[in-house]
């Protein structure tokens, strides 16, 4: 069976890009019957983000939740969270002791922070943990432990990917033998980068993220506020690279999306534009929120589904793979 695997970073609400690029696409693949698949709550990556206890808690509590409310399925799935799996982390510093460091100095999120220090006229590395540096290690360890084949994610995540392949190709090389199946990554073209309400990319980060399970109210306001420009209803307008355009898109079918693109050409106006763009996205979440607030309101059965994949999971796979990756390397396995 093909092994599926992606993770959401419990550092925030869950948004409307974490559903169109990760959550929605994985649920599809983990319907089919000759699927595996491994969804979990990186709770160790938010640390790297936020280092605020209560907002770890609580967003991984509610990411928890959006994954069972979107439909998955946690006797079909492994549904887990990382921090359960005491095998992750040890993963990681086998393979920090492979990965190149001139390759790690590459990373997009780690360049970007150094970007910022240029501009501010600050050091490199001001403000840059060891823990931001060695994020895509971690986040290969996660990756390699369940030798995952496919992986979809969103298109920021693609580099992480290939080094998740660089790594554990290393490793393989390294000790001489095939301990690693090397990963790749899933991209569901239509939402590759769903823009946020500045059109920008939707990230917590930039603060101009929809929440999935916003209140219809608070989700028809927050649509109201995405940045459009000045032409008047009546005025042709250029869906190409709009954000209303482009969140439409991804929630819309073909045909929707066609005549959305029709009527914005034919000077469809920003206000009407954005009523039908909300009513689109409430029909679909709807029933969705629903199962999502009555979750919300009792944790202790989400922590019994994590806790009992958990164990599991080790059981199944995580333990019996370092036993065999600590032979290899000429580490004592644990008895
Ligand atoms: P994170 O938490 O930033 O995002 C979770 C998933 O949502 C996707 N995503 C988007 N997709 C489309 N448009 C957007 N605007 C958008 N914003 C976020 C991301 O691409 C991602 O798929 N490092 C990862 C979490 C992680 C992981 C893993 C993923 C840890 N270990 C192993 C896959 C496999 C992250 O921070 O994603």
């Amino acid at each position: 069976r093909t092994r599926i695997l992606t993770g959401i970073t419990t550092s925030g609400t869950p948004h409307l890009g974490n559903y169109a690029g990760a959550i929605r696409p994985a649920i599809e693949s983990g319907k089919a019957a000759d699927v595996e698949s491994f969804y979990f709550l990186a709770d160790y990556h938010a640390l790297i983000k936020a280092q605020d206890p209560a907002l770890v808690q609580r967003s991984t509590l509610e990411i928890a939740a959006a994954w069972l409310a979107c439909g998955l399925d946690p006797r079909r799935t492994w549904f887990y969270r990382q921090s359960d799996i005491p095998e992750i982390p040890e993963l990681t510093w086998f393979l920090t002791c492979v990965a190149g460091k001139g390759l790690l100095n590459r990373a997009h999120a780690y360049k970007a922070a150094n970007d910022r220090n240029a501009e501010e006229g600050l050091d490199a590395d001001a403000g840059v943990t060891a823990g931001l540096f060695m994020y895509p290690v971690l986040m290969a360890a996660d990756i390699l432990i369940f030798d995952a084949q496919r992986v979809p994610v969103g298109r920021d995540q693609i580099q992480h990917i290939e080094m998740a392949r660089d790594f554990g190709q290393r490793f393989n090389h390294t000790y001489g033998g095939e301990y690693f199946v090397l990963p790749e990554a899933q991209i569901d073209d239509s939402v590759a980068t769903l823009p946020g309400l500045d059109g920008r990319k939707m990230s917590k980060s930039y603060r101009n993220t929809i929440p999935l399970f916003a209140p219809s109210a608070e989700l028809r306001k927050l649509i109201a506020g995405i940045v459009t420009d000045t032409r008047m209803p009546g005025e042709p307008k250029d869906p190409e690279g709009n954000a209303l355009f482009e969140l439409y898109s991804a929630f819309a079918t073909a045909e929707q999306s066609a005549a959305f693109a029709h009527a914005l050409r034919g000077g469809l106006g920003w206000g009407d534009a954005k009523t039908q763009l909300f009513e689109l996205l409430d029909q679909q979440i709807a029933p969705m929120r629903e199962r999502y607030d009555a979750l919300i309101a009792d944790p202790a059965q989400i922590e019994a589904i994590l806790l009992d994949n958990a164990q599991r999971l080790r059981e199944t796979y995580a333990i019996p793979k370092l036993r065999e990756l600590r032979s290899a390397i000429g580490i004592r396995p644990l008895t």
